[in-house]
């Protein structure tokens, strides 16, 4: 049962002393001290009642509905915050131990959700390495949980999680296990490739959420989108256990969409060929990138099917990398087959 807040006094208010968590961070409270809000046509609307539980129907039907945060009181907050962390250091320590499937889907959930606060909060250096550790850990445990890494990427998807909380996971997910499938490099190379796809984004922390979804925007946030890879490599650079040759596939990991846009429009007459001299593995790291995003609905348009994403792919890439591609449509067919 929703109830709007009519007050203009207490909309106010709430918006001094609401803190917002996402939908999926619910999963975490146990009772709420004080009521939950999501923010609907400019006014703040109750969801859950003080002391009421958030029930697994009203999460799931909120993040169907599209619905992106929830507001709650500093003090709940604080306490979904502080449970998150603990769950993620507690699974991140013993990953290996008990079922894999369900430690790595668990993971996977947690490491998104938590990424989240990093987001909100990109100079907190707590929750940066605590990112980086789990991370790492999760690299190692899907390496020698092959067989599984398709299962973890597709139940990443079944938690129907906002695009900005699941797309840096399930790009980093596919790479690894491309990159793995490819016997090109060694594991520690796949471990700092992971680390550096799926923090790439960090920079969208500029970049205020309620843009995340608009379908037209002005020039000027346009501008502020094209800058987020530059942010990313600002906020890491010398913060993260990277070198400088994964800081730069931070920094350009969007240098291919200039031709993804001349495919996509079929303008032929403006082949601008670009210098693919940036080296294969960021070429692998974009591709990644977009080939999740064009496979995955956004508020503002549909999925592609995979076919359709991978015929984009094979105009901007089959030529420069010709042996790759192949290895790419085959490890597709077997990564989704699975
Ligand atoms: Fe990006």
């Amino acid at each position: 049962m929703t109830q709007i807040i009519e007050s203009y006094i207490d909309q106010h208010k709430l918006a001094l002393q609401l803190r917002p968590i996402l939908v999926g961070e619910l999963f975490l409270a146990k009772k709420l001290k004080s009521s939950a809000y999501i923010f609907r046509d400019q006014l703040f609307v109750e969801i859950i009642k003080e002391t009421q539980v958030a029930t697994k129907e009203l999460i799931t039907r909120l993040i169907k509905d599209n619905i992106r945060e929830v507001y709650i009181s500093f003090d709940d907050y604080k306490e979904i915050k502080s449970q998150l962390e603990l769950a993620l250091i507690k699974l991140t320590r013993s990953l290996s131990v008990g079922d894999p499937v369900e430690n790595g889907t668990k993971h996977l959930k947690l490491l998104s959700l938590n990424m989240s606060g990093l987001y909100q909060d990109p100079h907190n250096d707590d929750l940066l390495m605590l990112q980086v550790q789990s991370t790492q850990n999760l690299s190692k445990f899907l390496l020698e949980n092959k067989k599984l890494q398709s299962h973890f990427f597709q139940n990443l998807v079944n938690e129907n999680f906002h695009f900005t909380i699941i797309q840096p996971l399930l790009s980093s997910v596919m790479l690894l296990s491309f990159l793995q499938s490819i016997h090109l490099f060694h594991d520690k190379e796949i471990e700092s490739l992971f680390l550096t796809s799926y923090v790439k984004d960090l920079g969208f922390a500029i970049i205020p959420e309620m843009k995340y979804d608009q379908k037209i925007l002005s020039p000027h946030d346009q501008n502020l989108f094209a800058q987020h890879a530059n942010f990313s490599h600002d906020l890491l650079d010398g913060r993260i256990p990277l070198s400088k040759n994964y800081l730069n596939i931070i920094k350009y990991h969007h240098f291919l969409n200039d031709r993804m846009k001349e495919v996509i429009s079929k303008d032929k007459t403006n082949n601008s060929n670009q210098d693919m001299g940036f080296g294969l593995e960021i070429v692998l790291v974009s591709v990644f990138d977009m080939l999740v995003a064009m496979t995955h609905a956004r508020p503002y348009r549909r999925p592609m099917s995979l076919y359709q994403s991978l015929e984009i792919i094979k105009r901007m890439i089959a030529d420069d990398y010709p042996q790759e591609f192949k290895a790419l449509v085959i490890f597709l067919k077997q990564f989704f087959r699975q």
